[in-house]
């Protein structure tokens, strides 16, 4: 009799795990008193909702300046912006993480190039980087995925050597430290994106942080329509930083209980065949936005996907890791605005040869093919959720693969 739900059995757990994120009476309460007050914009005059939270978040992360926007993506483009890239310049980024990362290289008009990334956190390689680099790059944006820092001491090396811009997209990474610094304020700009799923949720907003006087001056006249040659309105609402603003008081706590979560999830899994916790590098602080394990690419003898659909199928809570950017439609087509621009940019073209001009092809990042197509298995492991829930999801794992055979 089939034991795994897959094939028809009782699944570990039918229970849903307590969603994330939860919101409270304080912040309910919070944003009502905005809505109340009559000040639901930040730059009219008002209470100072958005002004107290960018002071808040700078001084948690122990940055000169933090500079809200309307969302990540938007902090990326306004940290680019700021930075001064622009037409013909080449920007490295990683293949594995979400498309706003190199999309809003494209929304600079200036070219992203995949790198490779190293397998033990998913982040950029620095020899990768290396190997990328040509007289047009002009900066690097480092993904923390997953709340993992990259190796920020291999690639702030690489960025010295070549003059290059560093932007970290710390997405998935609020909290999460690198040699006792917060991440976000290694390279010269983070990025942060408050979109619902992330550990600092406020459904949407954004943030950069900055020590530079100067890239927080242009990065705050850019978001706000007095930035030059061209700014925007990509402004976060008093709602947001008012609810903002008391969620970051409760992110370390948060945190904690995540890293409680992972190591009795370390524990349980150290004592199973064929998976590996994913590890931090030494001296990094993991904020984990999701839980990483890397499977063995033969151990199993079934289809990475199969395993999946076995593990989902008795109740883990899925979290989907990103596919090789270099399959998205808009690598494929090397377009960004339906005319070909800005590759066909003859700032770009008259400068480059075809042969210069990046094709993107999968098979210039093998190690993030090969994690995300057979390796890597990632899941939440969100406060409410603690350690009984955590033995449930020990379970799932432990179930399936004393099983495998019956997927085979
Ligand atoms: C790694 C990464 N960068 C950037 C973003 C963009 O953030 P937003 O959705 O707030 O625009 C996200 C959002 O999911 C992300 O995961």
């Amino acid at each position: 009799m089939a034991k795994l739900a897959i094939n028809g059995g009782t699944p570990v757990r039918s229970e849903p795990f307590a969603v994330w994120p939860q919101y409270t009476e304080e912040e309910a309460q919070a944003a009502a008193d905005v809505v109340r007050g009559g000040w639901l914009v930040a730059h009219h005059g008002g209470p100072r909702h958005v002004e107290g939270f960018q002071e808040a978040y700078a001084e948690y992360h122990g940055a000169a300046h933090a500079i809200a926007t309307s969302n990540g993506t938007t902090a990326l483009h306004v940290a680019l912006m700021a930075a001064g890239i622009g037409p013909a310049d080449e920007v490295i980024v990683p293949p594995m993480t979400f498309l706003a990362t190199a999309s809003s290289v494209l929304m600079a008009n200036a070219i992203p190039v995949f790198a490779d990334i190293e397998p033990q956190t998913l982040g950029l390689d620095p020899e990768a980087v290396r190997a990328r680099l040509t007289p047009r790059t002009k900066a690097m944006i480092v993904v923390h995925l997953n709340g993992f820092p990259a190796d920020m001491d291999g690639l702030m090396a690489v960025a010295d050597e070549h003059d290059l811009v560093v932007i970290e997209d710390c997405a998935h990474a609020h909290g999460a430290e690198h040699n006792g610094r917060k991440v976000g304020t290694i390279g010269d700009l983070g990025c942060f994106s408050f979109q619902h799923k992330k550990l600092l949720s406020l459904g949407e907003g954004g943030m950069v942080t900055t020590n530079s006087d100067e890239l927080a001056e242009r990065a705050a006249g850019l978001r706000t329509f007095s930035g030059l040659p061209l700014s925007y309105n990509l402004r976060m609402t008093g709602i947001h930083a008012a609810i903002g603003n008391i969620r970051l008081g409760r992110l370390d706590a948060e945190n904690d209980q995540r890293r409680r979560n992972a190591a009795y999830l370390d524990e349980r899994f150290s004592q199973l065949p064929g998976i590996t916790p994913q590890q931090a590098h030494e001296n990094s602080t993991v904020a984990y936005y999701n839980y990483v394990l890397h499977c063995s690419r033969a151990g199993f003898g079934v289809s990475h996907e199969k395993l999946q659909e076995a593990l989902l199928a008795e109740g883990l809570p899925g979290a989907y890791g990103y596919s090789p950017l270099q399959r998205h439609v808009t690598f494929q087509m090397c377009d960004g605005y339906g005319r070909g621009c800005p590759f066909k940019c003859p700032f770009y073209t008259e400068i480059t040869t075809p042969e210069q001009r990046p094709v993107y092809d999968e098979a210039d990042t093998p190690v993030a093919v090969d994690m995300y197509d057979n390796v890597v298995v990632q899941f939440t492991i969100h406060p409410p959720n603690g350690e009984a829930e955590m033995k449930d999801i020990a379970d799932i794992f432990e179930k399936v693969i004393t099983n495998i055979d019956e997927l085979r």
